[in-house]
């Protein structure tokens, strides 16, 4: 049972020119056939390179961009397709928590005002007398005291802003959160209460979220699944437990070995995987598999021509990749790398 799926979700933006920008010369492909599924009261972390489309893909499930394919259904019914005005109806119901919550907070208004103002927008409270209790509420459970009411954006540190931007989303009583890099801004030292703190009400207030970040790390123990990103699609989903400990598709793999392991013993004898090449535009993406121009165990020919799906290889554990059994049987030859070059399928091209 999902209480949000996405079935194949495009956002691709016209890149226009022209004195009137009227002539549309290009697009750039920022979701590019995404679906996963997210069961209620879990969590879906959503990782990847900065611009590879995971905000663009959080705005289309709020539908605050345009859908060009695909479809998100919420709760039964499909939000792409929905009237502008049925689409109200949904929208108090799906939330967003920003990554800067200093510049999604209007400097002039008080946190009473900023917090409100939502509530006002879809009819909760029957007057301003029970919105600010129901505020009151709300802004003890983010650990926020009751004074700050009457207090201004600027009077609070990051984290405390976070929380404001937490409970901004709260009051409208959502049932979905999507989380877009809600620490990113944030000290490290912080950062771990924030995340704690998104635990502690999704088990209390019973939500379900979309954790989105560039960081492996920040969404490793608070997602149940975790899906990793690569140019607007997916290229690996699994448990979390299960990504973490065998990540199977090159990029991945490629993400991990650059996280530092804390045993020295470890982080000695464990694999690095560099990535060469830049990331390329989503405006002008590789053909076949996107990664290929990255992949270390790029093969000849299909890897180049052939877009691999996102393919169950057992227990939910989904990856689009060519050769990802290979790779994990080590019969594919890894480039810059002799030792694993038992079985090559196909000798890789030089570049
Ligand atoms: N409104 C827009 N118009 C055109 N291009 C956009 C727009 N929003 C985002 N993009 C582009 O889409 C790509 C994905 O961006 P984004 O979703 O912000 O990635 P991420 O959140 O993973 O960093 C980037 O190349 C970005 O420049
Ligand atoms: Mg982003």
């Amino acid at each position: 049972m999902s209480l949000l799926e996405l079935d194949g979700v495009k956002v691709h933006f016209p890149v226009k020119k022209g004195i009137f920008f009227d002539r549309t010369v290009g697009h750039v492909y920022a979701v590019d056939g995404v679906s996963l599924s997210v069961a209620p009261g879990q969590t879906y972390g959503l990782v990847g390179e900065s611009g590879c489309g995971k905000t663009t893909l959080g705005r289309a499930i709020l539908r605050l961009v345009d859908i060009t394919a695909g479809d998100v259904v919420f709760d039964g019914t499909d939000l792409a397709k929905l009237p502008d005005e049925e689409m109200r109806r949904f929208r108090r119901r799906l939330q967003m928590v920003f990554q800067d919550p200093l510049g999604s907070l209007n400097p002039r208004q008080n946190i009473e005002s900023i917090l409100s103002e939502g509530m006002a927008a879809h009819g909760i409270g029957a007057d301003q007398e029970e919105r600010r209790g129901r505020i009151q509420q709300i802004l003890t459970k983010v650990g926020l005291p009751t004074n700050a009411l009457s207090r201004y954006p600027h009077e609070f540190s990051g984290g405390q802003r976070q929380r404001i931007g937490i409970a901004r989303a709260l009051v409208l009583e959502p049932d979905v959160i999507i989380c877009d890099e809600p620490v990113s801004a944030l000290d490290v030292s912080i950062q771990a209460q924030v995340i704690n703190l998104l635990e502690e009400l999704q088990e209390s207030m019973g939500l379900t979220y979309v954790v989105i970040a560039h960081d492996l790390a920040v969404v490793r123990h608070i997602s149940d699944v975790v899906g990793v990103m690569y140019l607007g699609s997916l290229v690996e989903e699994a448990a979390s437990d299960t990504l973490y400990a065998e990540p199977k598709h090159p990029y991945t793999r490629a993400l991990m070995s650059a996280v530092p392991v804390p045993d020295p013993a470890v982080e000695d004898s464990r694999e690095r995987i560099l990535l060469t090449g830049d990331l390329p535009s989503p405006a002008n993406p590789p053909t076949g598999c996107r990664f290929h121009t990255r992949c270390p165990w790029k093969q000849e020919k299909l890897c180049a021509t052939e877009r691999p799906e996102l393919k169950d290889l057992g227990g939910g554990h989904k990856v689009a990749c060519h050769y990802a059994a290979e790779i994990a049987a080590g019969t594919v030859q890894r480039r810059g790398d002799g030792s694993a070059a038992a079985l090559a399928l196909t000798p890789a091209a030089p570049d």
